[in-house]
Order: structure tokens, then sequence, then C-alpha cells
């Protein structure tokens, strides 16, 4: 499953993509509003750290408006991905954008039936919203493993990327469904690497060690 970071903190992407934890970074307005950043500067730099997928999200609500936002969007660089909300006209976006061999990641997705509409579309990623999901009382996994099934079921090539993830649990129970990607904040990636057992087995390696009096180095 790839890792895909769900921020426009560039220190944080970096720090990712350092230890090898990075394979692509989604923005969303929010996020942008977030950095307090230039949303143009932030993507650009952003596509520059990042080898993988970069998606930047259009604001425009019809076809055409939308066209001239990703126009400006792909632009930047090669591995722009143009994010659009699953409304006719994203998904009427999503088919002229991909058949043009740009990538599209259509984004909040609540449905298996939306998923199925932009898999129809095209699309090279559809984001299905768990945590938001979670929020109103209604599994966000159940919509992954829904989305697994019909995709598998028509072969459809369209990536599953589990967006809104929260926790740690919900990147493992992606994993288990098959999910193709995740995006996660930065912290809940990190978070990934927590057990008390290694943490404790580490100090007691390191304590015996010392005892020994030797070095390495
Ligand atoms: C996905 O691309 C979105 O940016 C994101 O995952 C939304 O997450 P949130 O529900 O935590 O805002």
């Amino acid at each position: 499953m790839k890792f895909f970071a769900d921020t426009a903190e560039i220190k944080d992407i970096r720090e990712l993509a350092e230890a090898g934890l990075l394979d692509g970074v989604t923005t969303n307005p929010s996020l942008i509003k977030k950095s307090g950043r230039d949303f143009i500067e932030t993507v650009t730099e952003i596509a520059s750290v990042v080898a993988g997928p970069v998606s930047a999200e259009v604001v425009a609500i019809e076809h055409d408006a939308m066209m001239n936002e990703a126009e400006r969007l792909r632009k930047i660089a090669d591995n722009i991905v143009i994010k659009v909300p699953l409304t006719p006209a994203g998904l009427k976006t999503c088919k002229a954008l991909t058949s043009d061999g740009t990538m599209v990641n259509v984004t909040l997705c609540f449905s298996a039936n939306q998923a199925l509409l932009a898999a129809k579309a095209g699309a090279s990623f559809i984001s299905p919203f768990v945590g938001r999901l979670d929020d109103i009382g209604q599994p966000g996994m159940e919509l992954i493993s829904d989305i697994r099934l019909i995709y598998d079921n028509y072969d459809f090539a369209t990536e599953i990327l589990v967006a809104s993830v929260r926790n740690s649990i919900h990147v493992l129970d992606a994993a288990k469904l098959g999910a193709d990607v995740m995006t996660a904040p930065p912290a809940v990636i990190w978070s990934l690497f927590k057990h008390p057992l290694t943490d404790a087995g580490l100090a007691s390696f390191l304590k015996d060690w010392e005892s020994t009096g030797q070095k390495i180095v």
C-alpha cells in the first residue's frame, strides 16, 4: 500500500520523504489555509520535493472554470494530480483531463455508487473519506471493502486512496482490505512506529551494552 501525506507542511513532507515513507502528497483547500501559505507556491515546492503524485484541488464548481484551474495547476509539474469533487461537473472534468493524460483524484466520496461513477469517468484515484463517515456513525472501512469488491469485479484501474485517515487502526484496516493508497496526517504515519515492547526492548539492550564497556566505533 502506498503512503501519501495529507498535509501542505513542507517540513513534515521532507522528513517523511527522507525516511523513505512517502509515495505522494494530498492537499486540500483547508490544509492550504492551515499552512498560511500561497497555494501555487506551496504545491510547486511540494511537487519538487516529492517524486510521486501530488494532489492539488480545484475550487471552481462549474466544468469550464474547473478546466481553467486544472490547466494552471497541471502546468506546475508532471506529478501534479488534479483533485476534483464528486459532482457531475467534477466527473465531467475528470473525464476530460484523464482522456488527455492528466492524473485525477476524485475527492469527497462517501458511497460505493459514487466510487463506481468515478471509476467510469476514468479517475486515477478515488478518495473515500473514512474518518468523516465514522464521525457520523457510519463505518468508513465498510465503504473501502465495498469499493474494493466493485473495482475488482470489473477490473477498474482506479486506485482506492483511503482518505480522512485519523489513526493507526485506519491504516491497518486499509492495508488488510487491499486499498492501493492511504493518505494520512504525518503524525498518524509516525505513530505506526509505536510499540511499548520496542521501546522496552531497546532500553534493555542499551543498558546491557553499556555495562559491557565496549564500543563499536
Ligand atoms: C483527502 O484528500 C483529504 O485531504 C483528507 O483526507 C480529509 O481528511 P479530514 O477528514 O481529516 O479533513
